[in-house]
């Protein structure tokens, strides 16, 4: 019997296009399974701290994650990860993460596993993948592929917003700083760079509500199953 192939909807972004609260919202209101692939970095990067892994070296980190059991649930407001059955949702989003996270997911022994996890398990349901490089490699022939993007200040704002409701207080130009140099990081390393896809619609939310952003990528899905 041949089964049908899943629907995929690729959501790309620099960090504080407001990916993760977008693609959460598009796949509650389709229907689908949500797949934040950046908690999946950030999980190999608890990891390699975990075990006090050098964070310059490729092979054991690799290695480790190769070795670990990864488990990861969107279906809540919440996305809670486990690393073989230790729940890290929280310490994964702590700025010692974030702070590392660029390097470890430039490594491409790293993001090959990765990519491979994650057609693992959106292979199953009908999906929306949120991440860096969704649009170009992980499913470069999604059904639709987003790309967001949104003024740094905008960006920025979004980030200490979400920050202040964990309790957290970091400075507007230092938030901002560190955004910059994560954008770089992530667009200038040498494998799966963060770029648009060119098929993917480029959707500049700096102006957007969160509700208008969600029903723009809603209808141009839509749209493109009509068609
Ligand atoms: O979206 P986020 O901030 O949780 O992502 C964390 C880091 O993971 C980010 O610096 C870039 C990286 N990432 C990636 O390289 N590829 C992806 N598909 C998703 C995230």
């Amino acid at each position: 019997m041949e089964t049908k192939r899943t629907r995929i909807i690729a959501i790309d972004g620099p960090a504080g296009s407001g990916k993760s609260t977008t693609a959460r919202l598009v796949a509650r209101k389709l229907g689908f399974t949500y797949l934040d692939t950046g908690a999946l970095y950030r999980a190999v990067t608890w990891l390699a701290l975990h075990k006090n892994i050098d964070l310059s070296d490729e092979d054991t980190i690799a290695e480790a994650a190769r070795q670990a059991h990864f488990e990861i649930d969107s279906a809540t407001d919440k996305t809670r990860v486990m690393v073989d059955g230790r729940d890290i949702s929280e310490a994964i989003r702590m700025q010692e993460i974030s702070n590392n996270v660029s390097v470890v997911a430039s490594y491409p022994k790293v993001r090959q596993l990765m990519v491979s996890l994650q057609r693992k398990l959106a292979a199953h349901a009908d999906v929306v993948v949120e991440g860096r490089d969704i649009g170009t490699v992980v499913f470069p022939d999604a059904d639709i592929k987003i790309f967001l993007t949104a003024s740094v200040e905008a960006r920025t704002q979004r980030r200490m917003a979400e920050l202040r409701e964990k309790g957290v207080e970091i400075s507007f130009e230092e938030l901002k700083r560190d955004l910059i140099e994560r954008d770089r990081k992530d667009s200038e390393r040498a494998s799966s760079p963060l770029r648009k896809a060119d098929d993917a619609i480029e959707l500049d939310t700096t102006e957007l509500s969160i509700e208008q952003q969600v029903d723009a990528i809603v209808e141009a899905f839509q749209a493109q199953h009509v068609a």
